[in-house]
């Protein structure tokens, strides 16, 4: 067996045996497969696909490339939450924090920035001193006395993942099922969840398009999660215009701040409470969703959450000074406000083109290499179904410099729309799949 032959057959779009998989995900987990020898077979995968039975079974030797942790003597239900990825999506840093409030341990394997996408881990990093890469005694030891820890893939726990993740970012291989199922899956199976509520994300500005696509992803998931032995339910959520108003890593932690302390957007903190109250039921804290939606609502206007948040960044190192007082947080040198050229309705807020403009801006990578700028981004002043004025704040854009500056001003007012009749806002949920 070897890693061309491998390509070729998965080029050929024949179907390849769990022996192959294994073998693939082994070599490249052990650096005997060089990078460009996974993004090709990647690409191959993101063009010809793979069956249930191969993405099933690639999930698995991802989560076996490295430790498997078994948190039953730990807590007695390990819950978490997943998203498939979106823009100004920092739904981790509100929910996770609110969940274990409500008396549920939290631990979290978070993910970075992936295509147009921000990632959790890039955004807490905005945090001085935050550690994300912990060891698994220390992800152990926090859920165990603390009751929420949020991590990052480490070396020891889905290791596979980590390489494919960071080659899928900057080689075109992001959006494809089989990629983003055993992706997700294999990171919560490693780190040891029992039950794990998938927001699973429909829109322009997400890796599913549509709701038949975003349908097919979760049944894998779902699927995959019950062959594992954990529990699984997929809110399958809209991301055809930003969530919340933030886009961009500081500006998004900002955003989830103010959240936790009762001043945040409204369909960001709705759509917080709806996949908190799932994680609740999922976990076994409440019976039914409606008793959990009354727990989680009472934690969050009692500060429960945001006190949880401070202990979470005291924990693990951060300097909580920024928390208490955002306004320390990075702040990008050219910051303006972008006025509306017309009157009408918005009838759209392409998440995709302000996603994409973030990256470019230097909030996402576009090589492994880059190193992200924390303090830039964007702030849409609006949601789908607003009427906006001529002359009245449309975004904020926060840039390194002029030139970006300019870029994303021109970028940013083309992923608006206007219409002269009055337009539905956008659902925030389509449906549960369980
Ligand atoms: N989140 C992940 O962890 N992986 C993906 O592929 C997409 C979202």
């Amino acid at each position: 067996m070897n890693a061309v032959d491998i390509i070729i057959k998965k080029r050929d779009k024949k179907e390849l045996s769990e022996a192959e998989i294994n073998y693939f995900i082994h070599g490249l987990t052990k650096n005997e497969i060089p990078d460009y020898q996974v993004s090709a077979w990647l690409m191959t995968i993101l063009l010809n696909g793979m069956t249930d039975e191969e993405t099933k079974n690639l999930t698995l030797a991802m989560a076996n490339s490295g430790e498997i942790l078994d948190l039953s003597a730990v807590v007695p239900i390990e819950v978490d939450k997943h998203s498939t990825g979106g823009v100004g999506d920092k739904t981790t840093l509100v929910v996770e924090p609110l969940v274990a409030a409500c008396g549920l341990p939290v631990g979290k394997m978070s993910g970075r920035g992936l295509g147009f996408s921000g990632g959790t881990l890039d955004k807490i990093e905005s945090i001085p001193g935050f550690r994300t890469s912990l060891s698994q005694d220390e992800f152990v030891d926090l859920l165990k006395n603390k009751g929420l820890v949020l991590a990052g893939q480490s070396g020891d726990l889905a290791p596979a993942d980590g390489i494919l993740y960071k080659l899928r970012d900057v080689t075109g291989t992001v959006q494809s099922i089989p990629l983003i199922a055993s992706s997700v899956m294999s990171k919560k199976i490693a780190g040891g969840a029992q039950a794990i509520v998938l927001d699973v994300k429909v829109g322009n500005g997400a890796f599913m398009r549509n709701l038949e696509e975003a349908r097919q992803l979760s049944q894998l998931m779902v699927s995959i999660g019950k062959l594992s032995g954990r529990r699984v339910v997929a809110l399958l959520s809209d991301m055809n215009q930003p969530l919340g108003n933030a886009v961009g890593n500081a500006l998004e932690v900002k955003e989830a701040i103010s959240t936790l302390k009762g001043s945040g957007p409204a369909d960001f903190l709705e759509h917080c409470l709806t996949v908190a109250s799932h994680m609740l039921v999922i976990g076994e804290k409440a019976r039914d969703i409606v008793t959990a939606r009354e727990i989680v609502e009472k934690a969050n206007k009692d500060g429960l959450g945001w006190e949880k948040f401070r202990s979470l960044v005291i924990n693990q190192g951060g300097d909580v000074t920024y928390v208490d007082q955002p306004e320390k947080m990075p702040l990008a040198p050219v910051i303006r406000e972008i006025l509306s050229p017309c009157s009408g309705y918005l009838n759209e807020i392409n998440a995709k083109v302000i996603g994409e403009t973030s990256v470019e801006m230097g909030a996402g990578r576009i090589k492994k290499e880059d190193q992200i700028d924390h303090s830039v981004g964007i702030i849409i002043h609006h949601k789908v179904g607003d009427f906006v004025k001529n002359g009245e704040p449309l975004f904020t854009i926060h840039a390194k410099d002029m030139n970006s500056m300019e870029n994303a001003r021109d970028r940013i007012l083309s992923a608006h729309m206007w219409s002269d009749s009055k337009c539905e806002p956008l659902p925030l949920f389509y449906e549960v799949i369980q």
